[in-house]
Order: C-alpha cells, then sequence, then structure tokens
C-alpha cells in the first residue's frame, strides 16, 4: 500500500471542514497522546492529525479529500478496542466520533432507538431502562465504550449468553463510504428480506468499510429481577463442564462466568475486595439468571443447584444485596485491567462450542507449559468464548517476540480443530491480523477482500487491519 503523508496545505484544508478547533495537530503533543493508543497490548502509533467531525456530511467531505489524496483514515470510537482496531498504524487522519453523541430517539412504541455513535454503551443502556427497555449487550468497559465501536467490533458481554451480541439489536445504520457517499444500510424493521444484509456486512467490519453515523437498534422490554451466584469449584475443567449441562438442564442463564483462581485473586487484590477462597478452590462460575417473577427465577435455580450438585463444587454464594451484585460484577469486568496492571500482556478471545470448553482450557494449559508461559484464563463460558490473558513476567522479549508467536498459533489451531475460531468478540483488527489464515481459508479471503476492494477501492480506510 502506497500512500501520500498530509502536506500543510491538505492538513488546513481538512481542518477547515470542521473548524480548526476541532483538530488536533501533531504540534499539539500533549492533546495527540490520547490518540496513539487504544486498550490493546501497550502499542502505540502516531497519527499525522486528528479529527473530530459533528456530523455525517463533515465525514463525507474528508473521505471525499482523503481518497483523492490517497491518505489513510482510520475511525476511532473511545479506544477501549482489544485488538488494536483504532490504531493509526499507517499514519494519516484519525477520525474521532466523540462528537457524534446525541442519542436521537427512543421509540417506545415500536421498541427501536436512533442513536450517534459516539454514545458510551452505558449511558444508551441507562436512557433505556428509565424507559422500561432493555438493550442487553454490555461489554465489560460498557461504561466508556462507544456504540460506534461495539458494532465495529462486533461486541459481546456476558449477557450475550441470553440476548446475543451487538450484532442482533442493529436494525439499519447511516455509514460513509470511503468515497464519501453517504447510505443507509437498511430499513428500520424487524424483518428484511430485501437484497444482501449490508447492516450485517458492515458490522464488525472493523472500521474498514464504512464509518457509522448513525444506528437503529431495536430493543426489548427490561426484565427487573435477577439473581447473581458465585459457585467455586475444586478442578477448573469441571468449571467448564458443567457450563454445558445447566443448559442441557433447561436452563438459559443470562450471564453465565468463568473465572480460574488467579483471575478472581488479582482482581480483588486490583480493587481491594479482600475476597477470602479456600485453598482447593480452583475456579469459579459466576451464573445470572434474570426474568420478570422471581418465584419462577428460584425454580430456576434449583435445577442450576441439581446440575452443580454433580460436581466437585465448594461453598456457592448468592448475592443478596444490590451491593453484592455490583461487587461481584466489578470483580468480573476488571480482571482484563488487574491483569495489565500486573504485567505486559497478550489477550486472546479465542470461541469454541461450548461443550469443548474443558478440553479448549486443557490443551491452552498443555501449550503454556511447553512454550513456558503462564496463563489467566476467563470469560463468557456460556458461548464457549474463552478470554486467555498471556503473562509476560520475567519471560525474555526475544521469547516473547519470537517464540509466543507460535504457542499462540497451537491454541488457535486447537479453537479451530474443535469446531471455533480465533475471536469472539474483539476482532482480529491489527494484533490477530498475522493468524488470519489459521481460521480463514483462501476462498473466504478472497471474497472479503473483494469486498474491501469495492467499498474501498484506494485502501484507504483503516488500512493494515484484519487481512
Ligand atoms: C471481558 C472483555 C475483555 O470480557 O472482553 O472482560
Ligand atoms: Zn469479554
Amino acid at each position: 500500500m502506497e500512500f501520500n503523508i498530509l502536506t500543510p496545505e491538505l492538513t488546513r484544508a481538512l481542518a477547515a471542514i470542521i473548524g480548526e478547533e476541532y483538530a488536533v495537530l501533531p504540534t499539539d503533543a500533549e492533546g495527540m497522546q490520547h490518540y496513539t493508543h487504544d486498550e490493546t497490548e501497550d502499542l502505540r502509533y502516531m497519527p499525522e492529525l486528528v479529527l473530530k467531525p459533528k456530523n455525517a456530511a463533515e465525514i463525507s467531505r474528508i473521505m471525499r479529500l482523503c481518497h483523492e489524496n490517497i491518505i489513510p483514515v482510520t475511525p476511532r470510537g473511545a479506544g477501549t478496542g482489544l485488538s488494536g482496531g483504532a490504531l493509526a498504524v499507517h499514519g494519516g487522519v484519525v477520525l474521532s466520533t466523540e462528537r457524534l453523541n446525541a442519542i436521537i430517539q427512543i421509540d417506545e412504541q415500536n421498541l427501536q432507538a436512533t442513536v450517534e455513535p459516539g454514545v458510551i454503551t452505558q449511558v444508551f443502556q441507562e436512557a433505556v431502562i428509565a424507559r422500561g427497555l432493555y438493550y442487553p449487550p454490555d461489554p465489560s468497559s460498557r461504561g466508556s465504550c462507544f456504540l460506534g465501536g461495539n458494532l465495529s467490533e462486533s461486541s459481546g458481554g456476558p449477557r450475550a449468553v441470553k440476548y446475543g451480541v451487538t450484532k442482533d439489536y442493529v436494525l439499519n445504520m447511516e455509514v460513509v463510504l470511503p468515497t464519501g457517499e453517504i447510505t443507509w444500510t437498511g430499513a428500520n424493521v424487524l424483518k428484511n428480506a430485501t437484497g444482501y444484509n449490508l447492516t450485517q456486512l458492515l458490522i464488525g467490519s472493523e472500521g474498514t468499510l464504512g464509518v457509522i453515523t448513525k444506528i437503529v437498534f431495536r430493543l426489548i422490554p427490561y426484565p427487573p429481577q435477577n439473581l447473581v451466584m458465585l459457585v467455586p469449584f475444586r478442578k477448573e475443567e469441571e468449571a467448564c463442564a458443567a457450563v454445558s449441562r445447566i443448559f442441557m438442564a433447561g436452563i438459559v442463564p443470562s450471564a453465565l462466568e468463568f473465572m480460574e483462581r488467579d483471575a478472581i485473586e488479582w482482581t480483588s487484590r486490583y480493587l481491594g475486595l479482600g475476597m477470602v477462597m479456600a485453598e482447593d478452590e480452583r475456579a469459579h462460575l459466576l451464573i445470572e439468571l434474570d426474568g420478570n417473577d422471581m418465584d419462577l427465577l428460584y425454580k430456576d435455580a434449583e435445577r442450576v443447584y441439581e446440575v452443580l450438585e454433580t460436581f466437585d463444587v465448594g461453598e456457592i454464594l448468592v448475592a443478596d444485596t444490590e451491593k453484592q451484585k455490583e461487587d461481584l460484577w466489578r470483580l468480573r469486568r476488571n480482571v482484563g485491567h488487574a491483569v495489565k496492571s500486573n504485567s505486559i500482556y497478550k489477550e486472546e478471545d479465542t470461541v469454541v462450542p461450548r461443550a469443548q470448553l474443558p478440553v479448549l482450557l486443557r490443551g491452552v494449559k498443555e501449550i503454556g507449559e511447553r512454550y513456558a508461559f503462564k496463563s489467566v484464563c476467563y470469560g463468557h463460558a456460556g458461548d464457549g468464548n474463552l478470554h486467555i490473558n498471556i503473562v509476560k513476567g520475567d519471560m525474555s522479549d526475544d521469547d516473547w517476540d519470537n517464540k509466543l508467536p507460535e504457542g499462540i498459533k497451537e491454541i488457535f489451531r486447537l479453537c479451530v480443530s474443535l469446531g471455533g475460531t480465533i475471536s469472539g468478540e474483539h476482532g482480529i483488527g491489527l494484533v490477530q491480523r498475522p493468524y488470519i489464515g489459521i481460521a480463514l481459508n483462501e476462498v473466504q479471503l478472497y471474497l472479503m477482500r473483494g469486498i474491501k476492494q469495492l467499498f474501498d477501492p484506494r485502501g484507504i480506510l483503516n488500512p493494515g487491519k484484519i487481512f
């Protein structure tokens, strides 16, 4: 890929589109800092210019100018991504959606909402809950991430196990194409059999096909009751095995999360929660049931206990105050941060059919022994989605850079051999790009490259990502 660098004239012309006060220039080292990284490892890339447009019309003019002059453009939400999707690896323009932050409409008659991409996920969730409605997708970063980023990476989160991931709530989007056209991708309807599904094609495209400027979501009624429990297991693999058994007993929990001992220990310490665990507890499942009727939830909980009794479990903690529930969720949501605060790490986002989870976990530990790396595993066990945090600790830089990737390849090959794939909800972005060939074959890659070429003939939108 050959890109041009930004000349002073072009920089001025781009800044003039949005108003100079909304552009950040490299001369402003401090202002630039924020846009050089996301939450992925310790990676940093310096853009040549940051632009903060206000609407689709401005973005369209930016894209036209960049297309004409072959300047790379990297769309950016809140920068909470875990695969490096928002990093300007080829320099050029970072296009921040932070000023597109309006909840335009909550349509209570149709259970729909129209929003701009820079709305924080939790802000949106709370706005619809206030109307008795529910937008379930809740990535761990929901307090700071943007909905636009959630769409771009096809984010999930704990509630996906019952309610589905971000893509399952998107009906329609307004997007600006790399060549500057503004279009909607679908219609605001629950059924649509009209041509190819452009909406779902754009979701999870990691900002490589278009810039999202409006989103129409479907919503559901808010389930007001829930039950949260923390279940200790004496064997990690039994915790994993219990997961599919709970579904086989006819129960669909609203969350079913796995944390191995280190995940809980490190996070409890990081947050100062002072959790005490028995010596022999190796892993925990965090289980949430939700619905409209507490009596029914207790009946479901009985069935869950019946399953759990067939495993070697310790004392089950049922949260009986809101504060206790909050603490348990805070613990779960902060595992990634806790590991990051301890050491440089790489976070893998493996996913397999859920009954294969025990095989995956055993395989990861066995590969770790052979390649001498420590891993802290946790994640959305109900989805078969295991996050594997590989900790650098005192591994040498040479082993980290050269030997570890071979171990990661083995993990990914194992996932694929079990019927799974290499990312469930974090995306491929920059850091998983070298491994894409393990998950996708030549035919799939040919089709995807062709789609990219059609949308973005000059390859200027988020170059260096996915493939
Ligand atoms: C989580 C993020 C890392 O599950 O996906 O906490
Ligand atoms: Zn996750």
